[in-house]
Parts: structure tokens; C-alpha cells; sequence
């Protein structure tokens, strides 16, 4: 077991900065609520030392909460941020310099916080959680799912088996690479399920945003359970579940604008056990477990992708023909941005396909067809978004690809609203 220094959250809203900068010295971090037991951190194997975070750069007093006296007791190294009225323990003004004297002096950590330690353990752990038995996994081959994939097929080898559901409203070439990577290269048991008309059919007419989300994962739910039904003798299933998700479950109290649904985010009534290996990672610490595994780059890097996929962009009643626009378009703009450096410098980018038309001229006729909305946008943690600044000819050269390559479309537009006001996606 890794040493750990824990940070307990009194108010902050910078943990996972903290907890990141932690991690980049080779240490590894973890917040816990400010109610932890002293007899959980006890409990955990190697604790060198506590930070008690009210918010790195709030100097003055402010804790919102106080740690209990039986944490304070604990006989480990402790430093504490944003807590001037914590007077039992220092409390510095934040700084790097600080966090490497109080984890190397202070706290004495080696720096064995490795992404290859990080794989060698989850290997180990999972061979001891599965023992001989089975492993099902839903590999939507985004980041997270990909990740557990791989780190499975290296711990249990056919012992995993993977289900890859294609609802219809996944990008271009997106289930073929899955069958490649994943069945063809590295060897993995792989069912491939095209439910892609079953899923259209059930949205047929369905125009209301949240509705159709619903029914996406919903459906997906019930293809899943059809599939793993089919089978016999599996014990476990996997989850792509990061440590962002565990870390906002537990403190956030943000209202919901929309309903995510996560294609991976299987209902807990399912009669498997769970095994999550790589729930105590951020994003950018998975995709490198990702490339030492050796995931393809074009998948470890991929962007975020929303659960309902396609569907919550060929906006109101999806129509296969918008379908085909958005997913062409979608291609077309990525590559482009490979092209001209922009794919690792935009967190974000994507086309929409709206329900009406306008009128042009191509060739000299009137033509009455569709628009394709471009969106690119810049953001921390997607609460909110700047737009990015795309040069002209970056813009000029999609536009004319996509008028000319993508049926039913001619006109391109550029979204340039942030978030607020305007959500990242469109429905
Ligand atoms: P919004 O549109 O709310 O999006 O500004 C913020 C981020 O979340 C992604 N998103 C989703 N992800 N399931 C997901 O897994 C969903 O239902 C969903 N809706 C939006 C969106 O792509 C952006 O990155």
C-alpha cells in the first residue's frame, strides 16, 4: 500500500488542486469529509500526514467546520490552509514551496507515487478481489471505460468479458475501433451489440430533451441487462468511476441543470459486485495508466463525450438523415482540428444539427436545407466555458468541407455564446 497524505475538507473549494499538486510530487493524495473518524485514518495503512484545507488562498479566518479533537490528537504531521482560527497547528500561506517542505522534511515521503506502481497494485488487488471468478465490463470506449478495460484484460485476461453497446448515436468509426482495439488487438472477449434502430425507434417522434436522455439510458440499461443475461457464472461487474465523480458526489450540492446520464452508470440493483479500479484517479492520471497500458492515443485522449451521445445533438425529434449530418459533420470537424494543432489545445468541440432549414443556392438552384452549429469551448471543470477563438481559415476551410461532403446541409454557423448563458452541449 501507497503512503498517503490525506487532505480533510473544512470548506475549500480547491481540494482537488491540492490533492493534484500532491500527486505531481509523487505522493499519493486523497480527501476525506471533515467528519472522518480518527480511527479511519488510523485504519489506513500508511498515513504520513494531514492537511486541513478551508480554501488555499482564503488567508483570513474561516473554516466552516472544525476537525474533532481525536483527529487533531493523531500523531501524524499536520498543516492546515485556510484556517487562521485553528490555532493548535501552522498554518502558512499556501505556497508550493510549503507543500514540498511539509511532505519531504515534515512528513518524510518517498516519492513512490508512480503511474507504474499505480498499474503493478491494481493488478495485484484485482487478481485478489476476482480470484478465479468473472468480470463483466460495458466498454462504451470512452477514456474511463477503455482504461478499465485494459487494466482487466492485463490482471485476469479472458476472465473479463465486454459489452459494447452501439445505441446509434455514437461518433464516426467509433464502434469499429472498439472491435479493433480492444477484440482484435488485445484479445478481449467482446460483445458487440447493434441496438442502433432499437434505440431510434424508441425516440421516434420524441422532441423533449430530457425525455430523450431518459429514454437513452433507460434503454440502455435494459440492452445491458438483456445481454448479461445471456450469460452465466459472472460474478463482478467493472466501472470506469473517477475520483471527480466520488469527490462531487460527496460535496456537491450544485442543483442539476440537466440529467447526465452516463452510459457506463449501471443501476447498483444489478446482482454483481463491484470493482472500480480506478476510482481514486483524476482524468488526466487515467489516460496515463491509459498509454503505459497501451491504449491507442486517439482514445486515451479523447474528448468528454455525453452519455446520450449523437442523440442531444441532432437537436428536437431525431431524424436519421440530421442523425447522419451531425455524425458527419462531428468527423469532419475533428479532423480538421487534428489537422491545424487545435485537438489537445480545445477541451471541447462538437457540431449540432438544429431541426430547421434555410434557404440557399447550390449550383445555381435554390436549395432548402439544414444548418451544421459549430461549437468549440475552453473550460476547467465544464461548470462554466469561454468559446474558443478559432482563426478565419481554420473556420473557412471546415465550412466549406462540410457544405460540400455532408448531404442535406448548407450553411455552417459558430456558436459564440459561453457558459453561462449558454450550456456547453444544446439540449
Ligand atoms: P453542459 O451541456 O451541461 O455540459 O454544459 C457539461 C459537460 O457535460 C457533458 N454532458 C454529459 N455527460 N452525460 C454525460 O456523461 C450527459 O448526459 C451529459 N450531458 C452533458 C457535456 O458534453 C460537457 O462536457
Amino acid at each position: 500500500m501507497e503512503q498517503v497524505v490525506v487532505i480533510i475538507d473544512l470548506g475549500g473549494t480547491d481540494h482537488s488542486e491540492l490533492a493534484r499538486l500532491i500527486r505531481k510530487m509523487g505522493v499519493y493524495s486523497e480527501i476525506q469529509p471533515h467528519d472522518l473518524t480518527a480511527d479511519a485514518i488510523r485504519a489506513m495503512p500508511q498515513i504520513k500526514g494531514l492537511i486541513f484545507n478551508g480554501g488555499l488562498n482564503r488567508t483570513v479566518s474561516g473554516c466552516k467546520v472544525m476537525p474533532s479533537p481525536d483527529i487533531l490528537a493523531l500523531d501524524v504531521p499536520k498543516i492546515a490552509f485556510g484556517c487562521s482560527d485553528m490555532t493548535q497547528i501552522d498554518h502558512p500561506e499556501f505556497s508550493e514551496a510549503i507543500i514540498k517542505t511539509f511532505l519531504f522534511d515534515q512528513c518524510h515521503c518517498d516519492q513512490s507515487w508512480t503511474i507504474e506502481a499505480f498499474i503493478e497494485k491494481q493488478t495485484q488487488e484485482i487478481r485478489r478481489q476476482v480470484g478465479s471468478e468473472h468480470v463483466l465490463l460495458a466498454l462504451s470506449g470512452g477514456v474511463d471505460s477503455s482504461v478499465v478495460a485494459a487494466l482487466l484484460i492485463r490482471a485476469i485476461g479472458d476472465r473479463l468479458t465486454c459489452i459494447h453497446v452501439n445505441h446509434g448515436l455514437l461518433r464516426k468509426g467509433e464502434p469499429e475501433q472498439v472491435i479493433e482495439v480492444f477484440q482484435k488487438q488485445m484479445g478481449a472477449t467482446l460483445i458487440y451489440v447493434d441496438a442502433a434502430d432499437r434505440f431510434l425507434d424508441k425516440l421516434d417522434g420524441v422532441s423533449d430533451p430530457e425525455i430523450k436522455r431518459k429514454i437513452i439510458g433507460t434503454e440502455f440499461i435494459r440492452v445491458f441487462e438483456e445481454e448479461a443475461g445471456k450469460l452465466e457464472g459472472i460474478r463482478f461487474l467493472a466501472q470506469g468511476t473517477i475520483y471527480p465523480d466520488i469527490v462531487e458526489s460527496g460535496t456537491k450540492t450544485a442543483q442539476a441543470i440537466k440529467a447526465h446520464h452516463n452510459v457506463g452508470g449501471l443501476p447498483d440493483d444489478l446482482s454483481f459486485d463491484l470493482i472500480e479500479p480506478i476510482k481514486y484517479l483524476y482524468k488526466d492520471e487515467v489516460r496515463a495508466v491509459g498509454r503505459a497500458l497501451g491504449v491507442p492515443e486517439n482514445m486515451v485522449s479523447r474528448q468528454p463525450f455525453p452519455g446520450p451521445g449523437l442523440g442531444v445533438r441532432c437537436l428536437g425529434a431525431i431524424t436519421r438523415d440530421r442523425l447522419e449530418a451531425v455524425r458527419e459533420s462531428d468527423a469532419i470537424l475533428r479532423e480538421e482540428f487534428e489537422r491545424a494543432g487545435l485537438a489537445d489545445k480545445v477541451w471541447q468541440y462538437f457540431t449540432v444539427v438544429p431541426e430547421f432549414k434555410s434557404v440557399g443556392v447550390r449550383h445555381h438552384k435554390r436549395s432548402y436545407e439544414y444548418p451544421v452549429i459549430i461549437r468549440a469551448v475552453h473550460t476547467v471543470d465544464a461548470m462554466t466555458a469561454t468559446i474558443a477563438h478559432l482563426d478565419w481559415a481554420v473556420l473557412d476551410r471546415i465550412t466549406e468541407r462540410i457544405v460540400n461532403e455532408v448531404p442535406h446541409v448548407n450553411r455552417v454557423c459558430y456558436d459564440l455564446t459561453p457558459k453561462p448563458t449558454g450550456t456547453i452541449e444544446w439540449e
